[in-house]
């Protein structure tokens, strides 16, 4: 009997699960929900915020504008390149169309429930050792409410980590009259055109803003505790200052002590893991951007067929999303012999403590960054399957100095693939 595998949400990491499982009929069956009505997760565009039609928070983080800040060569999946025509840093518009096609492709939308929200997953425990799951699920456009239960095998949570902001709360930040907004609800540089704004926060979201802001707004702060930042050009009326240490009605006033007068404050302060739909019995803990207890950052270590894909950050997503998808098959159909429950807590603690033994702090336990080529290689040789190639690393790594060093003018490279190992950065001319 195949095993009937539920995944929820049909993100990029969703439907890489989907593409998987239904290509082998008779190992699995598999049931993908999600809340929206298309494919494409966070890459789905929307000009609203806050709630969507059926009273549900909006999910995509995407601004109008958006490109890419990795290159289509590697962003792909491993076994289905984006369209050859493309520049190498892409419209957000690009990357939901690949999705689209992937999914046509591979017929994928058969499998899917739209407009389908999860709202309970629990462990059902039949047998002394076999764990099978409810799910109960609501048909969010439906005003009888809708509901149905499911019931599974195995797990796969697919629901994405950049839908709900992670919001800071600074001294005197109630009193601050301006704009406030979270870089989930930022669509348009022209809202902050003429004033005075700051961005906190300097990851991805915060330079990608403060840079498209700067022609429209009087002035941009980019706040950060980093101690280098970005140094690279930059627009004029960009500059980098010290962490906020607290909010008054018109201003921010500095940790140096300098007040700057603000009319605009956007928080890119990240998103927190969530999964409201997991029951306390699933025994899940989520401890400030920490979810435990996984091994490898994916398989329950208790409830093995519960598997979450896509919580690593700092990574190639779209290309470690296929490593995990495997991994955790190979863990399901039974090739890959998994460790004693014991043994795999070790393996994670292990693996935490000489995290943070690097000086990294609790809350980048899902960071990979530099590691994740090892954690690649490890997941295909556990598992059995081909290592992703190594072009990747060398593309990304190059791609990461041009980013720090270039951050106005590395979008306009075009990454050349010339040979299965041998690549060039040459400028792009549309
Ligand atoms: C601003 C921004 C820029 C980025 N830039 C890049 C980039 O340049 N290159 C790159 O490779 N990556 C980039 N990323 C990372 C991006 O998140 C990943 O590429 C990838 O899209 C994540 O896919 P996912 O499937 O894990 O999550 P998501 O795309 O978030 O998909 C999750 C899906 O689950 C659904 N869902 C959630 N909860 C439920 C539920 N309870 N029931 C049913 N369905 C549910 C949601 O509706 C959604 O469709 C960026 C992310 C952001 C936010
Ligand atoms: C949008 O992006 C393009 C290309 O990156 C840029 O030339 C243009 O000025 C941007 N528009 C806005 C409104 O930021
Ligand atoms: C949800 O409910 C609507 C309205 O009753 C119905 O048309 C649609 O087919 C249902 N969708 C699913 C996936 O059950």
């Amino acid at each position: 009997m195949p095993l009937r595998v539920a995944v929820i949400g049909a993100g990029a990491a969703g439907l890489c699960a989907l593409k998987h499982l239904t290509a082998r009929p008779s190992a699995f069956t598999a049931l993908g929900f999600e809340l929206t009505s298309n494919v494409g997760g966070t890459w789905v565009y929307t000009e609203d915020t806050g709630l969507d039609r059926n009273g549900l928070p909006i999910h995509s983080s995407v601004y109008k504008n958006m490109t890419t800040n990795l290159p289509v060569e590697v962003m792909a999946f491993p076994d289905f390149p984006f369209n050859e025509n493309l520049p190498s840093f892409v419209k957000h518009t690009d990357v939901c169309q690949y999705l689209t096609d992937y999914t046509d492709r591979f017929h994928l939308r058969d499998h899917i429930r739209f407009n389908t929200l999860v709202e309970l997953v629990e462990p059902e425990t039949m047998q002394a050792d076999r764990t099978t799951w409810h799910l109960r699920t609501r048909n969010v456009t439906d005003p009888t409410c809708g509901l149905e239960d499911h019931k599974f095998d195995c797990v796969m949570v697919c629901n994405g980590h950049y839908a709900e902001p992670l919001v800071c709360s600074l001294p005197g930040q109630s009193q601050f009259k301006g704009l406030v907004m979270h870089s989930h609800d930022y669509r348009h540089p022209e809202v902050f055109s003429d004033m005075n704004v700051l961005c906190l926060g300097a990851g991805p979201s915060g330079r990608d803003i403060s840079i498209e802001m700067a022609p429209f707004a009087k002035q941009v702060y980019l706040s950060h505790k980093k101690n280098k930042g970005l140094q690279a050009p930059l627009p004029t009326n960009l500059r980098q200052t010290a962490a906020v240490a607290s909010l008054k009605p018109d201003s921010a006033v500095l940790t140096t002590g300098e007040e700057l007068l603000l009319d605009a404050f956007i928080t890119c302060t990240g998103y927190l893991y969530t999964f409201p739909f997991l029951a306390p019995s699933c025994h899940v803990k989520v401890e400030d951007k920490r979810v435990t207890p996984l091994y490898k950052h994916i398989l329950h270590t208790e409830y093995t067929s519960l598997a979450f894909i896509g919580l690593c950050h700092k990574i190639l997503p779209f290309p470690q999303f296929d490593c995990q998808i495997r991994f955790c098959l190979a863990a399901w159909d039974g090739s890959m012999e998994l460790p004693t429950q014991a043994e795999m807590d070790a393996d994670t603690e292990c693996e935490y403590k000489a995290k943070l033994a690097t000086g990294e702090p609790h809350r980048h336990a899902h960071k990979l960054a530099g590691r994740q080529w090892e954690y690649n290689d490890e997941l295909a040789s556990l598992a059995g399957f081909p290592p992703l190639p190594r072009i990747l690393q060398q593309i990304s790594d190059n791609i990461d100095d041009e980013r720090t060093t270039n951050v106005l003018g590395y979008k306009h490279m075009k990454v050349e693939i010339i040979a299965p190992d041998t690549y060039a950065f040459r400028k792009y001319h549309e």
